[in-house]
């Protein structure tokens, strides 16, 4: 099974997202359903190692927390453009509960991620890239894009297919945080 552990977003914010999946020739844009934040890309794991990540990640435990997406930007230049993502305000909770997922996973027999971790919903991929003053308008059109902060409350596991219509995500097991503190949203 592929899988992966992430943020699922509340329906309006992915409303609002996708509202943004226009004006970018050459995107390939992710499907509302499909927009999540990534905290941990595990890849392929057999039943018995999925069951061990599934152990350690019930372990984890942190306080609930609130999340705010803020700014519009890419992974990769030129003929290397990759993605256009929108990020998070400064996050240091997201930070404390991306580290100890890592922990559970390595604690679970995965070897770690070597890529430091960059919070983002990926908003699309590129088949080809719009050109460079495309680009450029698209990202001062939205330089000011700003969610509405939202309560963490758990975190998912979620497993890919491929389907003929693009990537499905199903949610596997989801995982309880703490209860907010008091002041937090
Ligand atoms: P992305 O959003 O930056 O593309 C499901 O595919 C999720 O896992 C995506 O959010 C994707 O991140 C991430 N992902 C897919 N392949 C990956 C890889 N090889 N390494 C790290 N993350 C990956």
């Amino acid at each position: 099974m592929r899988l992966f552990i992430a943020i699922a977003l509340p329906d309006s914010e992915r409303e609002r997202l996708a509202a943004l999946a226009n004006g970018l020739p050459g995107a390939r844009w992710v499907n509302e359903d499909n927009l999540h934040l990534t905290l941990r890309f595990l890849g392929e794991l057999d039943g018995g190692e999925a069951a061990d990540v599934d152990a350690a990640l019930s372990q984890v435990s942190v306080p609930g927390f609130d999340l705010g997406l803020e700014g519009i930007s890419h992974f990769g230049e030129g003929r290397k453009l990759r993605a256009l993502w929108a990020g998070v305000h400064p996050n240091p909770a997201l930070m404390r509960l991306q580290a100890k997922i890592e922990q559970a996973v390595i604690r679970a027999g995965q070897p770690p991620e070597k890529r430091k971790f960059k919070p983002h919903v990926t908003l699309a991929r590129f088949k080809s890239n719009p050109g460079a003053d495309k680009l450029q308008a698209y990202l001062s059109e939205h330089a000011l894009f700003r969610g509405k902060p939202f309560v963490v409350v758990g975190f998912t596991l979620f497993s890919s297919f491929l389907s003929s219509s693009g990537a499905i995500y199903r949610p596997e097991a989801t995982y309880p945080l703490e209860p907010a503190a008091q002041g937090s949203g």
